[in-house]
């Protein structure tokens, strides 16, 4: 039997409609718009398209939007003096720097200038220190999704094998921290795989659910699934297609045909995790937007 599709699309959605309403309550009870701003380093095509997208949706939201675009060549003290700036700006509750930055710049450096009450990204590393210890913090928000699709797809990672392929600083590392907590959504026993694994393949046949944010298309074969498991594909890749009229399509981290006939379940590429990682962006702001009207 094909495998249940988890419809990111759909769950994004819901949590949207959820976001709103609780921005629509911060309006009427405190008189505050939530505010974010977004800053970009020079002009990397990818990164122009998550912008655009985060700034529209910030504004369908009724949001305070922000874009910031920098020169490519702009120092570091110009980029940190923006960011400063912003971090002093009471109608902006949340501020991210799309990343990559150009090379001469340190992004790193960059993202700990941002005060930590408006690291809506979950970057700092007091938010992923505070994460680390199971306190209160912003959770990156693509980590984040995967657990809200989890959840609202009935799936309860409490006790279950859970094998991570990616340990990035942006899905891999915070989801195992997330999935890790002793709390609704967590509780999971995580393994987290990278390069380096030896015998891959006998680590995810063992997981209820896996999750694959590794960067390479169709990696995670169908032999490498056990049967019934939950499968979670991060992974966004372009793969040239001469029937599209772009020349290339999406596809994830796993082979979807294959993994579909062996799980119980399975997001999809696009439509899975894609949505959820904006919808959390949107929750995050307003989360930032209580805490700083309070
Ligand atoms: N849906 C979304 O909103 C969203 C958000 C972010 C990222 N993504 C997508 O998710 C994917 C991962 O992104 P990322 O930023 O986490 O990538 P990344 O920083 O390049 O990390 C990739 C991870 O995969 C591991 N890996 C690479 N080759 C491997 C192999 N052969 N076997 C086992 N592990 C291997 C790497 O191991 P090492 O650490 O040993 O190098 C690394 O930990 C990408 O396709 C990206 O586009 C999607």
């Amino acid at each position: 039997m094909a495998a249940r599709i988890i419809d990111g699309k759909a769950i994004a959605e819901a949590v949207i409609a959820e976001v709103k309403e609780k921005a629509q309550q911060l309006l009427e009870t405190r008189g505050v718009r939530p505010g974010l701003a977004v800053i970009m380093v020079g002009d990397n095509p990818a990164s122009a398209v998550y912008v655009r997208n985060k700034a529209k949706k910030c504004e369908e939201m009724g949001f305070l939007s922000q874009v910031h675009r920098l020169d490519g060549s702009a120092s570091q003290d110009e980029v940190a003096a923006l960011i400063e700036r912003l971090n002093r700006d009471a109608h902006l509750h949340g501020i991210l720097l799309q990343m990559p930055v150009p090379k001469h710049l340190d992004g790193a450096a960059l993202q700990e200038a941002i005060l930590p009450a408006k690291d809506v990204d979950g970057f700092h590393p007091v938010n992923m220190g505070r994460l680390a210890l199971g306190l209160s913090a912003f959770v990156p928000c693509t980590p984040l999704g995967v657990r809200e699709l989890l959840i609202r797809s009935g799936v309860d990672p409490s006790g279950k094998i859970t094998v991570i392929v990616g340990r990035s600083n942006i899905v891999g590392r915070p989801l195992a921290l997330l999935l890790m907590r002793k709390e609704r959504g967590g509780d999971a026993t995580v393994c987290v795989c990278h390069s380096r694994t030896p015998n891959l393949g006998n680590l995810t046949r063992q997981a209820d659910i896996l999750v694959a944010a590794i960067g390479s298309p169709q990696f995670i074969k169908g032999g490498m699934i056990k049967p019934g498991a939950v499968v979670i594909d991060v992974g966004i890749n372009r793969v040239e297609d001469s029937t599209k009229k772009s020349g290339y399509r999406l596809v994830g981290d796993v082979d979807y045909e294959a993994a579909s006939e062996i799980a119980e379940a399975i997001t999809p590429v696009p439509g899975g995790v894609g949505p959820m990682t904006i919808a959390m962006l949107m929750h995050n702001t307003v989360a930032a937007a209580w805490a700083q009207s309070s």
